[in-house]
């Protein structure tokens, strides 16, 4: 019997499974109901009793050997199977999938051509925080407490008395860097602005700014004619036209709001331009004197300008996109019309 163990014993340890079948093969002959070590087992009896405890042992042995083998045999089999079926998936003569492109966000490339052009022109760009306070975002900016300007703004408060707001313009990057910053200053603002406005196709409660801000000795209402009027031309097309309208701001004097000649009409008249041939893109005006002293800045020895624009009110214009929800749902579908950008 001692033999017939080893016998069994060595049987097991060389055992090898591929297949089903050879696993089938395996169980039938040491786990199933009628098997090699049952077998052995009903010889106990045939054995003499000073051996039997041996037998006994070696037999239990035997036993958990086989058992364990086949859950290593049952592994390698399932192993094997599934590399199989992987494999039967692969066609390696089929082209390969491309990699889907990201692109950039339209309003991020408006951002980005509208820095390039004033960049040009030696601005640098200037960031300033979303959460500000007062002074900031009003007081220094000519606001006087309590001017129903304030309330043109739709801002909202996050703390009062002392005031702290969602800033409702990039104005308050331009007072930061008067404050930190000796004239000439030339400088662009892009950033995120707040207003509590109802969401719409025509207006948000978040939207995007650059404002730009020039002051030097000598800085006259010419030189922020001519500086935007570039600004149009490099923009919308060599042809663009633009006018000026008197306007009214509490940080400029004095302010216009500039226009440009409707580039999807060619000034025929069109929705864009509602019959007018002319649609509004920035304000603008010379830095109030009360501003660049709340700074720190000598109103009696320099001057400056300022403008701001609207960046989703440009990216609307120039992709012609009729509802400015789209540019804050990440929608796949309207993002990937920009991916060339
Ligand atoms: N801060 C103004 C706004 O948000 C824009 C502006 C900036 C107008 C600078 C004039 C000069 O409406």
């Amino acid at each position: 019997m001692k033999e017939k163990i080893d016998a069994l014993l060595g049987e097991i340890k060389a055992a090898q499974a591929e297949t089903e079948e050879q696993l089938e093969a395996y169980r039938l002959r040491f786990i199933g109901t009628k098997n090699v070590v049952k077998d052995l087992m009903q010889g106990m009896r045939d054995v003499a009793p000073d051996l039997r405890k041996e037998m006994g042992q070696s037999l239990n042995t035997l036993k958990n050997a086989a058992q364990d083998k086949f859950q290593e045999l049952v592994g390698d089999v399932n192993r094997q199977k599934s590399a199989d079926e992987s494999h039967d998936h692969v066609d390696l003569t089929l082209p390969a999938a491309g990699t889907p492109l990201g692109g950039v966000h339209p309003i991020q490339a408006m951002e980005d051509q509208i820095i390039q052009i004033f960049s040009r022109m030696g601005f640098n760009v200037s960031d300033g925080p979303e959460i500000e306070d007062d002074w900031h975002n009003f007081t220094a900016l000519n606001f006087p407490p309590n001017h129903p300007a304030r309330e043109m703004q739709d801002t909202f408060f996050i703390e009062r008395n002392p005031d702290m707001v969602l800033r409702t313009h990039t104005s308050n990057t331009q007072i930061r860097v008067m404050e930190g910053q000796k004239p000439p200053i030339r400088t662009i603002c892009p950033g995120r602005v707040y207003r509590n406005e109802t969401i719409t196709a025509r207006s948000h409660c978040f939207f995007h700014q650059v404002e730009g801000l020039y002051v030097d000795k000598g800085v006259s209402f010419k030189d922020l004619k001519d500086t935007l009027y570039h600004f149009a031309r490099e923009m919308y097309g060599k042809n663009t036209k633009v006018r000026f309208r008197p306007s009214y701001f509490p940080f400029t004097e004095p302010s216009a709001e500039m226009d440009i000649s409707c580039f999807i009409c060619d000034q025929k008249g069109c929705n864009v331009c509602k019959y007018t041939g002319w649609v509004e893109i920035l304000g603008s005006g010379m830095v109030d004197p009360n501003v660049l002293e709340a700074c720190g800045i000598d109103p009696d020895v320099y001057s400056g300008f300022a403008f701001g624009m609207g960046i989703e009110r440009q990216a609307m214009l120039k992709y012609q996109v009729n509802d400015l929800r789209l540019f804050s749902e990440n929608d796949v579908r309207f993002l990937k019309q920009f991916q060339s950008l």
